[in-house]
């Protein structure tokens, strides 16, 4: 995968942190890299792309993104391979999504080749962060916030840009118990489901709070007019196995996100021949495929929960225990696939891999 080349000024830590990290015992996203990128834009242009150590930032009290949530961000993977090169999983497809993100939540665009660049830059100065251990990786968070410290509602007029980096073992460490949420409402048509927005995890926590005290690790949004389709969990798409079929819920409804791990499993289940629907799915098909046997899968799709199992679905009071995971050819062999595909264990043959 091909990149430019950009000018980044680069302030370097007198100190690594990495010897504070626990790499024995590393959760998900509690410990940060020595770096960060960081970017402002002021007066119609961005400034001068920059690297610096991490550091809190300072904020104006009024500064618009904490009023008013104009604040969007992307997550994506690095692993480090075998020859100790750093392997980012489809950056350029954050970077377009980002951007489709911005333009939704009317901010200023990044140009793809400094999100990428800067990306690489701060990965090639935090490499050791980048751990080769089984089931790790360097989860890296880019943000932007609108800086405006005004609190009049009205597009800012500065934006900042940050990329963080974060060492992370699982997020989920055992299959998951999901329930279908039937009152609740993550994203509507027309609203801003599609976009990676702050807010939109904001207003999921309160029902999956709930959920939580029922037992639930994570929800399965419905959509919001009639709750009798399935639309994604709170933090990755859902992919179900109705005999020998993958079925997803089609990306074109707006109010879900365009997950690049499901992009992804659903073009290598197709190279292999399996057969995939992308379309609306119904709660009434995956409830009658569960109570007459043909339900054989349901699994999540997401950068932080990588190929996550269902282990039970409850709707309505009722929970639904779905077969063993051993039993789960497809899902198994994809997340095989896709752990080794992401380690550089097998060959790019999609160009999927930039490396550092
Ligand atoms: N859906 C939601 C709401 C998410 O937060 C995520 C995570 O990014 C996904 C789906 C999966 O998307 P991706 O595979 O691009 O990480
Ligand atoms: C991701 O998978 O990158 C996400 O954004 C999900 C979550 C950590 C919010």
């Amino acid at each position: 995968m091909a990149t430019d080349t950009v000018n980044i000024k680069i302030t370097k830590v007198d100190n690594s942190r990495i010897e504070s990290v626990d790499f024995e015992n590393l959760p998900f996203g509690k410990f940060f890299s020595d770096h960060m990128f960081e970017m402002n834009y002021a007066n119609g242009k961005w400034g001068e792309p920059t690297i610096v150590p991490f550091q809190n930032l300072s904020l104006h009290p009024a500064t618009s993104a904490l009023h008013y949530g104009q604040a969007i961000f992307e997550g994506l993977k690095a692993q480090k391979g075998a020859n100790g090169e750093i392997l980012v999983f489809r950056p350029d497809m954050n970077a377009k999504r980002f951007n489709e993100s911005a333009k939704r939540m009317c901010m200023a665009p990044i140009p793809e080749g400094i999100f990428l660049e800067g990306l690489k830059s701060l990965l090639n100065l935090d490499r050791a962060w980048v751990s080769s251990k089984d089931g790790q990786s360097l989860y890296i968070r880019p943000f932007m916030i609108a800086t405006d410290d005004y609190v009049g509602i009205r597009p800012s007029e500065r934006y900042k840009f940050l990329i963080i980096t974060s060492p992370v073992g699982a997020y989920y460490s055992e299959p998951v118990k999901v329930k279908i949420e039937t009152k609740y409402t993550r994203a509507a048509a027309g609203g801003v489901g599609r976009a990676k927005a702050a807010g939109n995890y904001a207003a999921s926590l309160y029902p999956a709070k709930l959920a939580e005290e029922q037992g639930y690790r994570q929800l399965i949004w419905t959509d919001a007019k009639t709750h009798t389709y399935i639309e994604e969990a709170g933090t990755m798409n859902v992919i179900f196995q109705i005999g020998d079929k993958l079925i997803t819920p089609s990306e074109e409804e707006d109010t879900i996100l365009k997950g690049i791990t499901k992009r992804s499993v659903v073009q290598i289940a197709k190279e292999w021949g399996i057969e995939v629907e992308e379309r609306k799915v119904t709660i009434a098909e995956i409830i009658e495929a569960m109570e007459n046997g043909t339900l054989k899968d349901a699994f999540g799709a997401g950068t932080a929960a990588t190929i996550a199992h269902i282990s039970e679905i409850g709707y309505e009071g009722k929970d639904y225990k779905l077969p063993a995971i051993e039993e789960r050819e497809i899902s198994n062999k994809i997340k095989n696939y896709i752990s080794q595909y992401k380690s550089g264990e097998i060959e790019d043959k999609f160009d999927w891999l930039m490396r550092v």
